[in-house]
């Protein structure tokens, strides 16, 4: 996949023990299963981890007024941010296509609002990760919250 290259073992940003990630997966892929995607057909789940160790899923939501669809990712960030959450530390994505799936620009942008750049993505098909890459990596120079620093 181009543009995307699986980041090293170490030094890409906080990362959870193994059966943390399995939890946020089995999350994700459970709210693929519930994704409303009648006229994509192409479900995604995701789930984020926020500081407080607590897990937040989401899946895609579609509409019949097409651009009104919802990202699964965006759903994750909103169930975080109703929940009192404002920090996400690791994030995965399930897809069911050959292809890894990367976030949107959208949703590069939305996690830019809670997470650093060294927080990693995991990108993962039904199988389990097929890559993972940070934020940084996936939006570089991002315009985030610290961007908007007004003059004293
Ligand atoms: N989609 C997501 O849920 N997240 C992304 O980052 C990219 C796209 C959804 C929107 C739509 O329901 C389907 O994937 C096809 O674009």
């Amino acid at each position: 996949m181009s543009g995307v290259e699986p980041v090293g073992g170490s030094g890409g940003g906080a990362s959870g023990a193994p059966s943390e990630l399995e939890d946020m997966l089995e999350r994700a892929r459970g709210a693929l299963a519930n994704a409303h995607a009648p006229y994509s057909r192409f479900r995604i789940g995701a789930c984020v981890r926020a500081a407080s160790g607590r897990l937040y899923a989401g899946c895609n939501v579609e509409n019949a007024s097409f651009p009104v669809t919802q990202c699964a990712e965006n759903t994750a960030i909103g169930a975080m941010v109703a929940a009192g959450d404002r920090q996400i530390v690791e994030v995965v994505i399930v897809t069911e296509g050959a292809e890894p799936c990367p976030p949107c620009g959208r949703c590069r942008q939305q996690l830019t609002e809670f997470a650093g750049p060294d927080v990693r993505i995991h990108l993962c098909g039904p199988e389990g990760v097929r890559v993972t890459a940070t934020l940084g990596e996936l939006l570089p120079m991002a315009f985030g919250p610290r961007t908007l620093t007004r003059p004293t």
